[in-house]
C-alpha cells in the first residue's frame, strides 16, 4: 500500500472539486483531488450554462476567468412565456444586474487546465474511494488504482463528489437530515450547432409541457422539453424533438428556429434535495453532494460555486490564522443561501411545468401566478433578484 499526505483531500473533480482545489492552491494550501472517472468523461457531461455575477467573481478570484471573459455572452434579461403571452424580465433595467452565459463544460475545462498548470495532484480513475475516521481530526481516504491500494492522510475532506458520491453516504444516517422533493417529469435536452432562436433565453409554459430555449454561444444552441418521468431518449428522434419544441414555443420563435442534427441528447430527472448539516467531523459537503435543485432557475452550478467559495475561505482562515470560526460557520452560512435557491428553483419549476396530478384549480392558480408576474414590477424584480443571485446572499 502506498501512503501519501496532504492538508485537504477533495473527492470529485467536477466544478466544485476543481474550483476548491484552485482556491486552495492560491492560498498556499496543499490538496489532492480524487476522481473516479477520466477527464474526458467529466468533460463529456453537458450541464448548465448560466452564471451569476458572484460565480464570475469567484472565477476571477481563482485566476481562471480569461477565456470566460473572452468567450461568454452577457444577458440583461430572460423571456418568460405562457401560452400566447410573453414577458421579458429585464433584470439589467430592473436591478442593474446581468448573467453570464458560459457552459459548465468550458468552465470545467478552464479549471482542469489551471490545475494542470499548478502542478497539484489530481488522481483520475480512482476506484473504490473510501473515507475513514471522518469523526477524528486526522481522517484518511483510500482508493485503488492499477491494482494498487493507496492511502491519503489529511486534515480535512471536502466531499465534492456529486449526488451519487461516496462522501454523503459515509456520514452515519442519524447525523444527517434529508429533505427531498420529487417531480414526476424530466428534461430532454438537445445540443445543436446552430445559432440560438433568440438573443436571450426563453422559458416557456405550454399545456403540452415546459420548454426552454438556451444557448452556449452565438453558434451553438441548447434546447429542452419537459418529458414524463421514465421517458427514454431512444423514443426521441431529432425530428420528434424539433416538432415538440416548435409546438410549445410561440409561433414567431418557432418560425425562426434553426434545427440541425443533435450533437448531444439526454434526459435529466428533476428533483429538489438538501442534506443537513454540511459538516460531519472533518468532512465538509459541497455542491451536488449536499443539494440538488431542479434546473429551472439555473442555480445548480452557481450554488456549487458559492459553497466552495465559502469553504475555501474558511480553510484559508484555518491555515492562515489558526481560526476555526469559518469552518464552524460554514454549514449554517451555506445552507441559508442553499434554501433560498431551493425555494426559487421550486417556484420557477411550479410556475412553468405541467403537473399530471394538478386539476383545474391548480392550472388556474398557475395562470394567476403568471398574470401576477406579468403585471407586477415587484414580482419581476423578485424574479430578477433571484435569477441573478442578488437576493441569495
Ligand atoms: N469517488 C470519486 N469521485 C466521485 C465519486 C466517488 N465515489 N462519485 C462521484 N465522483 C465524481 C463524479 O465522477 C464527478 O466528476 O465527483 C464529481 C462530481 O461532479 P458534479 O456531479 O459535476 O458535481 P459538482 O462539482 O458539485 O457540480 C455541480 O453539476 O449537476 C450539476 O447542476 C449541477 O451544475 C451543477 C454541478
Ligand atoms: C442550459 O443552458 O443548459 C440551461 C439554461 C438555463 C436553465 C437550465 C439550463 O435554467
Amino acid at each position: 500500500m502506498s501512503v501519501m499526505r496532504t492538508q485537504v483531500a477533495i473527492i470529485g473533480a467536477g466544478p466544485a472539486g476543481l474550483l476548491l482545489g484552485q482556491l486552495l492552491h492560491r492560498a498556499g494550501i496543499d490538496a489532492v483531488i480524487l476522481e473516479q472517472r477520466t477527464p474526458e468523461y467529466v468533460l463529456g457531461r453537458i450541464r448548465a450554462g448560466v452564471l451569476e455575477q458572484g460565480t464570475v467573481d469567484v472565477m476571477e478570484l481563482a485566476g481562471v476567468s480569461s477565456r470566460l471573459h473572452a468567450e461568454s455572452l452577457t444577458h440583461g434579461g430572460v423571456e418568460i412565456a405562457a401560452n400566447d403571452v410573453r414577458r421579458r424580465i429585464a433584470f439589467q433595467d430592473l436591478i442593474g444586474r446581468t448573467v453570464t452565459v458560459y457552459g459548465q463544460t468550458e468552465m470545467t475545462r478552464d479549471l482542469m487546465d489551471a490545475r494542470q498548470a499548478s502542478g497539484a495532484t489530481t488522481i483520475y480513475e480512482a476506484a473504490d474511494v473510501a473515507l475513514h475516521d471522518i469523526d477524528h481530526d486526522h481522517p484518511r481516504v483510500t482508493w485503488r488504482k492499477d491494482g494498487v491500494t493507496h492511502s491519503l492522510d489529511c486534515d480535512f475532506i471536502a466531499g465534492c463528489d456529486g449526488f451519487h458520491g461516496i462522501s454523503r453516504a459515509s456520514v452515519p444516517e442519524r447525523a444527517l437530515t434529508l429533505f427531498d422533493r420529487h417531480y414526476p417529469f424530466g428534461w430532454l435536452g438537445i445540443l445543436v450547432e446552430k445559432p440560438p432562436v433568440s438573443e436571450e433565453l426563453i422559458y416557456a409554459h405550454h399545456e403540452r409541457g415546459f420548454a426552454l430555449c438556451s444557448m452556449r454561444s452565438l453558434t451553438r444552441s441548447r434546447y429542452y422539453v419537459q418529458v414524463p418521468e421514465g421517458e427514454k431518449v431512444d423514443n426521441w428522434s431529432d425530428a420528434r424533438f424539433w416538432d415538440e419544441l416548435r409546438a410549445r414555443i410561440n409561433p414567431e420563435a418557432a418560425a425562426r428556429l434553426q434545427t440541425g442534427p443533435s450533437i448531444e441528447k439526454s434526459i435529466a430527472p428533476l428533483r429538489s434535495f438538501v442534506a443537513e448539516p454540511l459538516r460531519f467531523g472533518s468532512l465538509f459537503l459541497a455542491g451536488d453532494a449536499a443539494h440538488i435543485v431542479p434546473p429551472t432557475g439555473a442555480k445548480g452550478l452557481n450554488l456549487a460555486i458559492s459553497d466552495v467559495a465559502m469553504l475555501g475561505a474558511a480553510l484559508a482562515e484555518f491555515y492562515g490564522e489558526r481560526s476555526k470560526a469559518g469552518l464552524d460557520a460554514y454549514s449554517k452560512k451555506a445552507l441559508a443561501r442553499i434554501w433560498k435557491a431551493e425555494r426559487f428553483s421550486w417556484w420557477m419549476t411550479s410556475l412553468l411545468h405541467t403537473f399530471p396530478e394538478t386539476g383545474a384549480f391548480g392550472r388556474r392558480i398557475q395562470r394567476a401566478d403568471f398574470d401576477y408576474l406579468c403585471g407586477s414590477i415587484a414580482a419581476q424584480t423578485s424574479l430578477a433578484e433571484n435569477y441573478t443571485g442578488l437576493s441569495l446572499d
